[in-house]
Order: C-alpha cells, then structure tokens, then sequence
C-alpha cells in the first residue's frame, strides 16, 4: 500500500442538478491523503488526519503546491489522427477525404500504427488524459496494436475496428463480412480484459450501407456487454447525405434505432444539430452524446446545444472529447475552453431574439460553463456517460487510482498572473479558491498545468522529468 497527501478536488453528483449551488456536487480536501493497494485500487480517502489515523505504516508521496483531480476522460478521439492535427481548409467531408482516409490508410501497416500509437498514449498523459473512448480505422491492426499498447501501460480504454462501407475509396473501405469476422475475433481477445473493452464502432451513418449497420447490430445483440461507438448530425452536409442513403429514416438518431444500436453504452459524437426530440430518445435510452467544441469550431460544424442537452426535461448523458484531429487540441484544458466559448456563444443567440422561443434564462444559466460543470464533465460525468462510473471519474473506494496533478503556475506567464500563485505558494486551502483556479487554468492555461498524470496509482509522466517522447 501506498498513499498520496495533497490537495484534491472531485465530484460526487452532477453540477447541473445543482444549479445555484454546484458546489455541493463537489467534494474538496485541502489537505487530503489517498491510499491504493498494490493494484492500484482505491482503498481509503478523506481528510489527512483522519485517514492517516487508520493506516499507521505507510510509504507517503507528498505533493504540494498543486491541486490533484481525478484523470480526465476524453470521450471521444481518433488515434489514427494523432499527425494530422490542424489540417487546413476543409469541412467535414472534404477534410475526411483529403487528409483523413489517407492518413488513416497508412494505419493499415503495422510499424506505421505502433509508432504513432506510441506517440498517442505519450500526448494523451502528457495531456492529463488517462481513460479515452477512440477511434481507430477501417483494418484491425490499429485496434490490435491500441489494445496491446494500452495492455502494456495499464490504461483503460474503449476502442474497436472503425468501419466504413460507402462513401470512402474502395482502398479505404472495408465489407461487412470481413468487419464483422474481425471484430468477434477482437472482442474474444480483449473485451473486458485486463482495463480494455471493446467499442463496436461503424464510422458515422453516411459511411454505413444497411448491411455494416445490420452486422453492427448483431455484435451488438451477441455481445450485450459491448460499447457501441460513433459519430451523430455533426454538419449539415453530412446529415443531408445520411437521409438520402438512409431514406427509410426521418432523422440521424433513427438509422441507429433501427439497428438496435441506441442504448446505454451508446455514444454519438458531435451531435450539433440534434433536434429536441432527438434529445428526448437519447436521454430515454440512457445514451450519450459527446460535446467536442475543439472540432466543431475547427472544421464549422457548428455549435453544440449544451444548456438544452442538459434539460433537466430530458438530461442527456455527456461526454466531452477532443476529437483529435477534428479537433486541433490533445488537451482536455483547451476543450474546456472552447467548450465555455461555444456555451457563450449560444447565449448571444438566446439573447438575440433569433427565436423568442429560445428566450430561457434557465436554459441560458445551463450554457454557462462554470468550472465545476467544466472539471465534472471530464472526469466524473464522462465516466457516467461512459458506463465507467464503477471504475473512474473520482476518488470514491474501490475505484481505480487514475489522477492528474495540475500546477496552477504552469503555463504562459499570464497564468501565473491570473492565478497569483508564485513559486512557493501553497495549493488553495478553500473550495472558492480551488474552483477559481481551475477556472483560470483552462481559460487561461495549457497544457503545461499538467504536471504529473498517475495510471493505477503509479506516476506515468511527470512534465519535469521531460517524458514526453
Ligand atoms: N465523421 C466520420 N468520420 C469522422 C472523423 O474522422 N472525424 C469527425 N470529426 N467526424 C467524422
Ligand atoms: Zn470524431
């Protein structure tokens, strides 16, 4: 056994059934000692005194100065994109195709995959990223070589073949046949082992024929325990496409009813132009739609309706993703911030009179991203929406120690200004204080507040010692 003495902030219910009062939906110890077993299980947390009390002989590792969260749990992101982040010019389609099947394609060789999977797992702790629901690409090599390279570093992950069947070059698309014999050989092998599972993973409706989408309902249906994972009314342009080849629909959510895909474990991606209706079916299935501002301001998708997803009428289950490399940002920091801008945004047009019947002030509150919704919608509430509840998202007992250390003075110097820590200064001894300097770390920080990432009570990457490779 082992423990940690710091300053800790989590979550314990969700901030948006808190409104007016968000910080009885967190927890806060400034002076905090958690244990983990040798598994790197939770196995006491609380107060320093109190449960140092209990555990007379112990190795302690005292981190001071920083504040300790749980590890931050990325939703929804495209490993095979990792050396294409900030490709210019194009919307969805065009970019797909002029830079994403073609990287992708390269994927398709092993040595190429290893190496920039390797590259992957390094951004994404460097990033404070410890648990991630990811794309791979059309051949199951990638999701091989991801499964073992999570295996080998003890991080958990959901991740699957990603397929694709229409609307791709035929040397990018893959058949239904061959998609489903390879994802049960892959579902045997790693679902459910060790801190892997398995994500059937159809690309996105308009790259699905009815055939793919049907295979994708039988591993469903064979394998319940399984994730069902990918994209949903992300652009306009897409969404059009998708009712044309699937002409039996009447918008996005149907064509992944029909195959019986839309249930808890379901994660849609995007989901800018969902309707309220479509909302309603989520929220009654238990499924889940992940909020990827980095990307839908990227490539223009547009901007997701985050004070209505949260309708408490018809709360939908939130993930927050980078979408790497839609997104052009690894880090969950930059998410938030962008994710704050789009909730802003979505304001000037409720105060615009655009349309009286968007004039809700509740609705306008539920946009507004307080750090608390912020930091519990990439740890706690994404593990909630990813039916990972029992495992990640905070400190409660027998969870899984995965925690990030982020350092308040990290960063360009205006964050050091915003914050007024100085080297030296103690981590914040209040919750107000705590909050505020989230808040200025990802509005006015980087990834460089990132100091430590731990995985299963063990320290992963350390910013100091230069890790990163
Ligand atoms: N829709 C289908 N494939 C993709 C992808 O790779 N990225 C994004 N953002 N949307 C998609
Ligand atoms: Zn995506």
């Amino acid at each position: 056994m082992r423990a940690i003495r710091g300053a800790f902030l989590d979550f314990v219910d969700d901030p948006w059934r808190h409104v007016g009062d968000e910080q009885a939906a967190t927890r806060f110890f400034a002076d905090g000692l958690l244990v983990v077993d040798d598994r790197g299980i939770i196995v006491d947390f609380g107060p320093h005194d109190e449960v140092s009390a209990r555990h007379p002989s112990m190795d302690v590792v005292e981190i001071s100065d920083r504040l300790i969260l749980p590890g931050f749990i990325d939703g929804h992101i495209h490993i095979p994109q990792t050396r294409i982040l900030g490709s210019y010019g194009e919307q969805l389609l065009p970019w797909l195709e002029k830079w994403v099947f073609p990287e992708e394609r390269r994927y398709f060789d092993r040595e190429y995959a290893e190496e920039g999977v390797r590259r992957f797992f390094d951004t994404l702790l460097a990033s404070g990223t410890t648990t991630c629901q990811a794309f791979t690409t059309a051949q199951p090599v990638t999701a091989e070589v991801v499964f073992e390279e999570a295996a080998r570093r003890n991080m958990r992950i959901i991740t699957g073949i990603t397929a694709i069947d229409v609307n791709a070059p035929e040397w990018f698309t893959t058949t239904a046949d061959e998609f489903y014999a390879a994802a049960t050989e892959l579902i045997d092998r790693h679902h459910g082992v060790g801190r892997s599972s398995y994500a059937v993973t159809p690309r996105f409706a308009y790259g699905a024929s009815k055939d793919l989408l049907a295979a994708c309902g039988r591993l469903k249906a064979e394998n319940p325990d399984v994730w069902v994972h990918t994209h949903i009314s992300e652009n306009p342009s897409e969404i059009r496409g998708v009712l044309q080849l699937h002409d039996d629909c009447t918008d996005y959510l149907e064509v992944y009813e029909k195959y019986g895909l839309v249930g808890p474990k379901f994660t849609g991606g995007h989901g800018v132009w969902l309707t309220d209706g479509e909302f309603r079916r989520l929220s009654a299935a238990g499924a889940a739609v992940t909020f990827c501002p980095c990307s839908n301001l990227y490539l223009g998708s547009g901007l997701f309706r985050l004070g209505r997803a949260t309708d408490p009428e018809h709360r939908v289950l939130l993930t927050f993703g980078s979408d790497v490399g839609g997104g052009n940002r690894f880090s969950m920091l930059n998410v938030l911030e962008e994710a704050y801008k789009v909730g802003m945004l979505n304001n000037t047009q409720l105060d615009g009179s655009i349309d009286p019947s968007r004039q809700d002030a509740a609705e306008a509150e539920r946009n507004r991203l307080s750090p608390y919704r912020a930091f519990y919608s990439v740890t706690l509430g994404g593990a909630e929406a990813l039916r990972l509840d029992d495992k990640v998202g905070n400190f409660d007992i027998g969870k899984e120690a995965d925690f990030v250390v982020l350092d308040g003075r990290g960063g360009p110097p205006a964050v050091r200004w915003r914050t007024g820590l100085s080297v030296g200064d103690a981590a914040p001894t209040t919750l107000e204080h705590a909050a505020d300097l989230l808040f200025a770390i990802m509005m006015v920080g980087d990834d460089r507040a990132v100091a430590e990432t731990w995985v299963m009570g063990e320290r992963a990457y350390s910013r100091d010692a230069g890790d990163v490779a």
